[in-house]
């Protein structure tokens, strides 16, 4: 049986200090992916400490990848790249939690000289893979699934380049694709129904691969060999948006956060709360590898609403819970539309959400596709669920902040899967 631990959040006056986050998971599987089929050694500074990323690391080792932390307190990995060929595993591929190594990592498989299982816990066995396992078996890789739901079994095959529209916005499909596209015979083009975040992209270029892109679509041709890199990864914005709307919640709150990642594809979030009344300025911005890093400090302000539909949900994904979970201190309330995927992340996000805001006392508009949350609600301390979902644990250790009387949450330790570190940085950035 696992371990199960619950975690009390007292209300809170505001929130002050500096934080800087650990790396971005999403960048961090795509980087520790590319590295193992890369020529040569890389080295990442600020790897994601999150379960998640180990998870990418634990399938690249039973790939026969050697890897190790050269350094834990600033976790750096090297990675002994194999090239664009890998080692027929002995054991299936344990995803655990996470749906990025289960995705953009079959489109590496699928390439391979060899067959592999890839499995997962209770909840990435829920998850649909229907979506990666279509495009992949017309490139030609023999999928088998559980009506469409891990465990997979993937007979890798010489890959032919395909022609993809992608139905739905995902950005580990799109990843799963170019990395398909890298060991396929042929040019491989991509076409996505709305701009998703682009560190696939990206990171491909870092290691040296040529890519064009053109509107929403993105062509990879195929043999091109990669080399190794010596990279730092951004602070995760996503992580990072937990105490953006910490302190988004308090007049008097004034954080800085640095090393953090900028890029457009994913910074929606804060133009959503430079919307609401957040004081944000940039006061620094480089570039590495082509992802933009930067500090920011913002301000405590007035609280709006906010209206999130079409392109603004694709871009704010992750950060939703979060948002919503704050919705009921606002002026105007959140309304949260075109958001079916949020059904079938590590939890039905939106059931978890709006049980637990009605636990604490709100009203909720819980909808197919999204949630109606009004504002100028007060919510009240109580017990939670955490629904085993990360980001579900974390918004509502946010909203209870601002909570009349004290609130539990069980099953906090699943944050440790994007952000181990979560319930003591709160704790160092919050006055009371
Ligand atoms: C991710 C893409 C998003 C996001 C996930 C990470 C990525 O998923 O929710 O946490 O790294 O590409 P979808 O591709 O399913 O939208």
């Amino acid at each position: 049986m696992k371990s199960e631990s619950q975690v009390i959040v007292h209300p809170a006056r505001d929130v002050r200090g500096s934080v800087s986050l650990p790396g971005d998971k999403s960048i961090s599987h795509r980087y520790a992916m590319l590295a193992a089929i890369a020529d040569g050694p890389s080295r990442v500074e600020n790897y994601s400490t999150g379960a998640d990323c180990a998870s990418t690391l634990g399938c690249l080792h039973s790939l026969g990848v050697k890897w190790e932390h050269k350094d834990v307190a600033e976790n750096v990995i090297e990675v002994r790249g194999t090239g664009l060929s890998l080692t027929a595993p002995s054991q299936a591929l344990d995803c655990g939690n996470s749906g990025s190594t289960i995705r953009m990592l079959s489109g590496i498989v699928a390439g391979q000289k060899f067959s592999s299982e890839m499995t997962g816990d209770e909840s990435l066995s829920r998850r649909p893979m229907g979506r990666v396992i279509r495009p992949l078996t017309a490139m030609g890789a023999q999928i088998e699934s559980q009506n469409g739901c891990p465990p997979l079994r993937i007979a890798g095959a010489e890959l032919k380049a395909i022609e993809y529209k992608m139905p739905a916005a995902s950005a580990q499909v799109k990843t799963c694709l170019l990395f398909a596209g890298l060991l396929a015979d042929g040019e491989t083009r991509i076409e996505e129904p709305l701009r998703t975040r682009d560190h696939g992209e990206v990171a491909l270029r870092a290691f040296g691969a040529q890519l064009e892109r053109k509107g929403n679509a993105v062509r990879i041709r195929g043999g091109q060999r990669l080399r190794g890199i010596e990279a730092r990864v951004p602070g995760d914005l996503s992580s990072a948006a937990f105490f953006l709307c910490a302190a988004a919640l308090f007049p008097g709150s004034q954080l800085t956060v640095t090393n953090l990642l900028m890029n457009p594809t994913r910074a929606r979030l804060l133009d959503i709360l430079a919307q609401m009344g957040l004081r944000i300025s940039v006061t620094q911005l480089d570039e590495i590898h082509g992802e933009l890093v930067g500090t920011l400090q913002v301000e405590g302000g007035r609280l709006k609403g906010a209206a999130i539909a079409g392109a603004d949900t694709a871009a704010l994904i992750d950060e939703i819970p979060v948002l919503a979970a704050i919705a009921p201190y606002t002026e105007e309330g959140i309304e949260v539309r075109d958001a079916k995927e949020l059904r079938v992340k590590e939890s039905d996000r939106i059931a978890s959400i709006a049980t637990n805001l009605r636990a604490m006392g709100a009203q909720v508009e819980e909808r197919e596709d999204g949630l109606k949350i009004p504002g100028g609600q007060p919510l009240r301390g109580t017990e939670l669920e955490s629904f085993g979902d990360h980001r579900i644990a974390m918004a509502f250790s946010i909203a209870a902040l601002r909570a009349q009387g004290d609130t539990l949450i069980r099953g906090s330790e699943c944050a440790a899967i994007s952000y181990p570190g979560f319930f003591p940085a709160l704790e160092e950035l919050v006055e009371r």
